[in-house]
């Protein structure tokens, strides 16, 4: 609650542009003030039709259940007194016509339904509850792997642990990157930064086995010793739904599954694993292993069926023997033993839906990704290196918003309106042409966010 409350500072003051000891001195441009009160007051679709000119034929979507849109409107009540109905009835014809947003109504798939639960309800169910975050990161990733982390805590209710695997290189400067976070964040997260770890077989062959560093995700289990559940992602992913509703996912393991993943592709016509895999893969088209969710209790308890040893072999046994049979038949490392690992135990893998683990391979031929259109995206995976070339200057844009907002300004102000500018410059791409894809989660979780805080303040 404490921290709560102090975060609440940064969101409330700030969003409802009052002064205060939070807000970065007189700087915010009044018209800006008045953007982010709108902001906040009528929600981001009106707001994206008063700036942009954008459909605003539907009213705001409500954001959680009827007791927080109550609360929040009554919170809105003490601060207007009227509410600006005139937007909401008369939608303006925007004069340049604008990519149209995604109007189509699919079902919901039932399966996705209970994640949209209001953040805040569960955490009053749970009291103080911790998310812990993994990461390994060699080389030149520094940047990559703090702009992940920073997604990460941003829009969190949970507080974080981060568990940082790193090259001893690269260790003073993530302790330096955090540190020079904001006070009110820091008060949300615990951070450990670890050496790269092999404890199980030839160190140097693992390293070798993919990307550097990347097998030791494998190992995790086997080092986190004390650590019940573990969310693992690649350097190159950015949360743009609140971490909190990735991690509860965990609960809706059934009592055999003990982790969870995305499919590698939609269509296993075109799928990788399906075409040219020369070792066993799980499902039709295998998956992808750059969000990964772990109970690693369940995993270092477990035997493992194989096809080496037909009693199952424990985890921490299972990944040597397995790399020396496969290993010359294996392309992308440590994702293809996961693979061989759950097609031998599909029952323990809870299979998630791709907009959990969105990947340049889910638009660049082609929308493939249902879920991604119906909800958008609520985890990016900006893989293949297009946060850092220009083949996908949708992804480019979205990392490029996180990585420069200047955390402790207002999100619409600093993040969400620059970033809604600058996708506009992508809709001529593949990618790009739906911007809800990209943008609908992002815009929800500040708002979100910005809901929660207000009511724990209530
Ligand atoms: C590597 O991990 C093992 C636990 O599996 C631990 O005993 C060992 O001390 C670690 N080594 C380093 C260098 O941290
Ligand atoms: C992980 O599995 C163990 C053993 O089944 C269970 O006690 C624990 O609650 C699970 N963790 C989570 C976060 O669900
Ligand atoms: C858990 O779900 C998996 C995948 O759907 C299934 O194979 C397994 O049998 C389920 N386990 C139980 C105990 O229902």
């Amino acid at each position: 609650m404490k921290n709560l409350t102090a975060r609440k500072c940064s969101a409330n003051d700030v969003s409802a542009g009052r002064s205060g000891s939070c807000e970065r001195g007189h700087t915010m441009k009044l018209r800006y003030k008045i953007a982010a009160v709108l902001g906040c007051l009528v929600g981001g679709r009106l707001l994206q039709y008063l700036l942009l000119g954008m459909s605003a034929g539907e009213t705001p979507p409500r954001v959680g259940d009827g007791r927080a849109w109550r609360a929040v409107q009554a919170f809105q009540g003490r601060l207007v007194t009227r509410q600006p109905t005139a937007f909401r009835s008369q939608p303006r014809p925007a004069l340049n016509p604008r990519p149209r947003l995604l109007t189509k109504r699919h079902k919901k798939p039932a399966s996705d339904r209970d994640l949209q639960e209001p953040i805040f309800r569960l955490h009053r169910q749970n009291g103080e509850e911790w998310v812990h975050l993994a990461v390994v990161a060699c080389g030149d990733r520094l940047e990559e792997t703090m702009t992940m982390l920073k997604s990460a805590i941003l829009f969190s209710i949970y507080k974080i642990k981060f568990h940082i695997f790193a090259e001893d290189t690269l260790h003073s400067q993530f302790e330096s990157s955090i540190k020079a976070w904001p006070y009110l964040y820091k008060t949300h997260l615990e951070y450990s930064i670890y050496p790269i770890n092999f404890s199980v077989g030839n160190p140097q062959e693992w390293k070798k086995l993919f990307k550097p560093c990347a097998a030791q995700r494998l190992f995790l289990p086997m080092i986190l010793k004390d650590v019940d559940s573990l969310l693992y992602v690649d350097t190159d992913v950015l949360f743009l739904r609140s971490v909190d509703d990735v991690w509860n996912i965990l609960k809706r393991f059934n009592s055999t599954q003990l982790a969870a993943m995305a499919p590698e592709h939609e269509i296993p016509k075109i799928g990788w694993y399906s075409r040219f895999a020369r070792h066993p893969y799980y499902g039709a088209a295998g998956v992808n292993s750059g969000v990964m969710l772990m109970n690693l209790t369940r995993i270092r308890s477990r035997l493992f069926k194989n096809s080496m040893i037909p009693s199952g072999l424990r985890w921490e046994d299972l990944l040597y023997p397995l790399y020396h049979k496969y290993k010359n038949d294996i392309t992308w490392g440590d994702q293809d033993l996961l693979n061989i690992i759950f097609h031998y135990n599909p029952e323990y893998l809870y299979v998630f839906p791709c907009q959990w683990n969105y990947r340049p391979d889910h638009c660049m031929y082609g929308s493939n990704c249902r879920g991604a259109e119906d909800q958008g995206v609520a985890i990016l995976h900006g893989n293949r290196g297009v946060y850092h070339n220009d083949k996908q200057p949708a992804f480019k844009v979205m990392y490029e918003a996180v990585r420069n907002f200047p955390f402790e300004d207002n999100l619409f102000q600093s993040l969400y309106f620059p970033l809604q500018n600058s996708f506009m410059n992508t809709v001529h791409t593949l990618c790009g042409r739906l911007p809800q894809v990209f943008l609908k989660q992002f815009e929800q979780a500040m708002r979100k966010v910005y809901e929660v805080r207000v009511i724990h303040i209530g």
